[in-house]
């Protein structure tokens, strides 16, 4: 039991999932995991853990935006031994290249957060995925004929921004797409020594203003899944 996270000791896998939506949470739960237990309705952040394919894992939503992703994953690696955490979330392209419907495999997070600049005193960290997780993750979507896109994203305080124009500097700096939690995500998992990663499918354009349809962002979502829970368990 800690703060935010209504659980007891081992109710949660070694290996976790990590949707922004809680509703996310309860929807793999449901319809991908078997044995399911929910562990978590806390602020209606539901935690569920469940079996795929035989083996344990935890589903546990953690809100939008870094501030909150930090509290849930603190509290999964400090208080719950958790190993791996994989964040699967959705994200802007800036690339031309990058599709929508598109899965971008985040290799290591740029960000404009206050977060790492006041925890590392105005120094400067560079959040990186886990290099397992990373290949297993691509070779798995690779297996099932898909081809991720793996690059840089940036980790933004804000969905909404007083200069559209905003992200150019990050796209010329190579970042494939803009999101709000992957550079927490890997500072805290650098910090408890444990494995992340970050898979992306890719909602909207910030250069054409395109966006995917609510069918569309669930086809892809669950293709993201299935890669998210096989390498997961692996
Ligand atoms: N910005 C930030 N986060 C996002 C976006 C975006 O355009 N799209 C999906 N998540």
């Amino acid at each position: 039991m800690s703060i935010h996270i209504a659980a007891k000791p081992g109710d949660i896998a070694e290996a976790v999932l990590l949707p922004g939506d809680p509703l996310r949470a309860q929807f793999i739960a449901e319809t991908l995991l078997t044995d399911v237990h929910q562990y978590n309705q806390v602020r209606n952040m539901f935690g569920y853990t469940g079996l795929y394919q035989g083996k344990r894992v935890s589903v546990q939503g953690t809100g939008m935006g870094m501030p909150s992703l930090s509290i849930y994953v603190n509290e999964l690696f400090r208080d719950f031994g958790v190993k791996r955490a994989i964040r699967i979330g959705t994200a802007g392209a800036i690339q031309e290249n990058v599709q929508l419907r598109d899965i971008v495999i985040a290799l290591a997070a740029s960000t404009d957060s206050g977060i790492n600049h006041i925890r590392f005193g105005g120094r400067s960290f560079a959040p990186a995925a886990s290099f397992t997780l990373l290949k297993t993750a691509y070779e798995r979507a690779l297996s099932r004929g898909w081809q991720p896109k793996v690059g840089t994203v940036v980790s933004s305080d804000r969905f909404y921004t007083e200069d559209p124009a905003e992200w150019k500097l990050w796209a010329q700096f190579g970042c494939l797409a803009v999101e709000m939690e992957c550079a927490e995500l890997y500072t805290l998992a650098a910090k408890y020594q444990r494995e992340a990663l970050t898979l992306l499918t890719i909602s909207d354009s910030l250069i054409t203003h395109e966006q995917t349809s609510s069918e569309e962002r669930q086809t892809a979502f669950t293709q993201m899944m299935e890669v998210a829970l096989e390498t997961a368990i692996s």
